[in-house]
């Protein structure tokens, strides 16, 4: 009895002791402490060992790349040797691994890494399809519902956006960006970046953004995957880096450095690019991944000896994070302790990853994204699936349509016909990160039997998507017969384009334009719509076939997207944001290259002594910013508030849309300068500015762009960015070959 007693009054004073420290250190810690003084009291207590785990990171089993050591994946948790995971999702594995992490010395918790690229549960149309919406508004909406679907699974933070300006189709990961166009990716790159962060991070419903692939990568020569790069300075400033700019500028929490080397530079160990440029003069406050064992790479590249110098390398050219290469882990703290790393260098990066973490709240709750309920809300909200559809209609875009055979009319009985047409997972794209389930997607088959019904329609697969037999083409021809019109549905698997994904002959697929000609021979009208993830060469079809709708891999709504256009419940809007080559022997082709001193001029007789190839037609077979609709548009009235302008000024440029046809309908008009004379040879057309507007049948409305001298200014060959005095074109179109309206204006001193 005494001794329950003296038990109880022990605790009772233990406990009256802990309650005034506690008080007491509450009454001194009255101010509270910065973000960056809370990391540095984490800095503080760590170990070389502990901040060198930091930096490294692990991927979970699901890979991207060739899987390394999973073995001690756990126990290394539990030792703090890593500091994030990548791969693993779901509220239920990320709480597990957390958990993990809060038995380490100092329970520094995780950051939960995944390409979330387009879309997470519904999947959005891929990167390239939505740029061809340009409608930056859905674009951004697009990226928030992907990051409030990702963030009540578990995670915080996406592998996205990749910005990588992407001139050679040839390349599969063009389908991840947003097409040729600098100015245009760098509006998309921070639509995405304010998409993903949403109202900021540390919210429970954004993810933290990663801009990638910096730098450069999209430039792998020959469109081969993580080829090399070489390319001047000017280019680089001029043309790849400004949507990396646009990124960081618009706040985005983090960078991923990239495989390519830079003018023989690995990425990963340049100086240049990180330190000096990102960390250095665009004064960048987050944190930078390597690319996937791309620190290791450098050994391949042979740019180090070992993983040791790959590692020394990476630190201090400004790489904080090690993706999967574990040169950190294994060679960092040896580093330091034989003086070639400072540890000052190691503090660095250790910081800029705690900051993030703080940032996100997960050293208040290391569960604060770890919610069943709001992941079985979000995963399953209907609005989500809205508003896939609705981006779905905006990426879509018209080639064709001769003689208006588009839209289609319900009643007509229907072929449909194609490989694609009951696929489910070719809809999703590559970077599909929900599989195995794809149930809930919206297949052609099935959004055009909503429309028109079981009766009305037929259907055969006609050929596989890349193959050689022909045996399915007679049962496609004897339905085509039977029908109205035939709709035909050709394209690329999904596994077609995408990393690592590069292909020589991006012609359509297998017997596909075959059994095209095949259908055209019974003379039945044909609809084609071409699924893909990158521009596709087929020029016979495009020659004969009366209408064609590109319709890129469209995510989870695929179908229903589709028949709202062939049914006219929306009016197609996209637009190219890539040029299509007419072979691949033209490639790279795109729309703003520099004057020859023998130029093609468009219409001109063509003569042997001009830049091009002899047996080639010099123009592309689609111009970036082109697209159809199925009403016109009127461009008038080309009004300019002056028509010279002083560098300090800003001029206003108006005209008059009209849309003239029978039904409203959206026009992206786009507005582009020449620099006629300058001290460097300058594009034949820029893309300075554009807008995408509604109007209803016989609407006008007065458009208004501004120029000022950002507008008309260059990289010289310092790279100083100047405006020259002189003559500037003004262009304003429906598609960089299409100008409607044309001036000039003089820039004076
Ligand atoms: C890709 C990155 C991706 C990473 C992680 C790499 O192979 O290049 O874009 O984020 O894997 O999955």
């Amino acid at each position: 009895m005494t001794t329950k007693l003296s038990k109880a009054c022990v605790l009772i004073i233990l406990f009256c002791f802990i309650f005034q420290i506690h008080s007491k250190s509450n009454a001194n810690s009255f101010k509270p402490k910065s973000l960056n003084e809370r990391v540095d009291s984490v800095l503080n207590l760590m170990t070389l060992h502990e901040k060198v785990g930091q930096l490294n990171q692990y991927s979970s089993s699901w890979a991207t790349g060739p899987e390394s050591h999973q073995e001690n994946k756990f126990q290394d948790i539990k030792d703090g040797k890593v500091g994030s995971m990548l791969n693993v999702k779901g509220v239920e594995a990320t709480r597990a691994m957390q958990k993990i992490a809060m038995q380490s010395r100092l329970k520094i918790p995780l950051l939960f890494g995944f390409d979330v690229i387009h879309g997470y549960k519904i999947t959005f149309p891929i990167p390239l399809a939505e740029a061809s919406s340009w409608d930056l508004e859905e674009i951004e909406k697009s990226a928030r519902i992907a990051a409030i679907e990702a963030s009540a699974s578990g995670l915080h933070w996406t592998f996205a956006p990749m910005v990588d300006i992407a001139r050679d189709p040839r390349w599969g990961r063009v389908m991840e960006g947003a097409g040729e166009d600098t100015y245009l990716g760098s509006e998309i790159a921070k639509a995405r970046v304010k998409g993903f962060q949403g109202k900021g991070i540390g919210n429970t419903d954004a993810v933290m953004a990663c801009v990638k692939h910096f730098a450069a990568y999209g430039a792998a020569i020959g469109g081969r995957d993580y080829n090399s790069v070489d390319m001047s300075e000017r280019t680089l400033w001029e043309v790849y880096l400004p949507p990396f700019k646009a990124a960081a500028m618009a706040g985005a929490a983090t960078f991923m450095n990239s495989f390519n080397d830079v003018n023989g530079v690995p990425a990963t160990g340049n100086t240049y690019l990180q330190r000096d440029i990102l960390k250095g003069k665009w004064n960048f406050k987050g944190f930078i991944v390597s690319d996937w064992g791309s620190i290791g790479g450098m050994i391949s590249h042979g740019f180090v000896g070992n993983s040791k110098e790959a590692a020394n390398v990476a630190i201090n050219s400004g790489n904080d994070m090690d993706m999967e290469s574990r040169s950190y882990i294994e060679n960092l703290a040896a580093l330091v302790k034989e003086g070639k790393v400072a540890i000052g260098t190691v503090d660095e990066s250790v910081k800029r990853i705690l900051l993030k973490k703080f940032e996100l709240g997960l050293f208040d709750d290391p569960y604060k994204f770890c919610s069943e309920k709001r992941e079985n809300q979000e995963l399953t909200n209907p609005q989500h699936r809205k508003s896939a559809r609705q981006i779905a209609q905006k990426s879509i875009v018209l080639l064709k349509n001769d003689n208006d055979l588009l839209p289609l009319n319900k009643k007509q009985k229907v072929a449909l016909i194609g490989p694609l047409a009951k696929s489910k997972n070719d809809m999703l794209g590559s970077w599909n990160v929900y599989w195995p389930d794809n149930s809930d997607v919206v297949s052609q088959y099935e959004g055009i039997e909503q429309r028109v019904g079981k009766n009305n329609l037929l259907y055969a697969k006609g050929c596989e998507v890349n193959d050689s037999s022909k045996t399915g083409f007679d049962e496609a021809i004897a339905i085509a017969k039977q029908a109205d019109i035939v709709i035909l549905t050709v394209g690329e698997k999904s596994g077609m384009s995408g990393e690592a994904r590069s292909r020589s002959n991006i012609h359509l697929p297998g017997v596909q334009e075959d059994l095209i000609k095949a259908i055209y021979a019974t003379g039945k009208p044909i609809v084609i719509l071409i699924n893909a993830g990158r521009p596709l060469i087929f020029n016979w079809t495009a020659d004969h076939v009366p209408a064609i709708l590109y319709t890129w891999w469209l995510g989870s709504e695929a179908g229903n997207a589709i028949a709202d256009v062939l049914y006219g419940d929306y009016n197609p809007s996209g637009k190219l944001t890539i040029t299509f080559p007419r072979e691949e022997g033209q490639i790279p082709v795109y729309y703003n290259h520099l004057n020859t001193g023998r130029p093609y001029v468009r219409g001109s007789a063509d003569t042997t002594y001009i830049t091009g190839y002899n047996d080639l037609v010099r123009t592309p077979r689609f111009p970036f910013g082109f697209g159809l609709s199925y009403t016109s548009f009127n461009y008038s009235n080309l009004k300019m508030s002056s028509t010279k302008m002083k560098p300090n000024e800003m001029i206003d440029i108006s005209f008059t849309l009209t849309n003239t046809g029978k039904v409203k309908g959206e026009e992206v008009v786009q507005f582009y300068i020449r620099d006629e004379v300058a001290s460097l040879v300058r594009p034949v057309k820029e893309l300075k500015d554009f807008q995408k507007i509604m109007l209803l049948s016989g609407e006008s409305r007065d458009i208004h762009f501004k120029v000022d001298k950002e507008k008309l200014s260059f990289y010289n060959n310092k790279i100083d960015w100047v405006a020259e005095s002189g003559t500037f074109q003004i262009m304003i179109g429906s598609s960089s070959e299409n100008i409607e309206l044309k001036d000039t204006l003089q820039l004076v001193d």
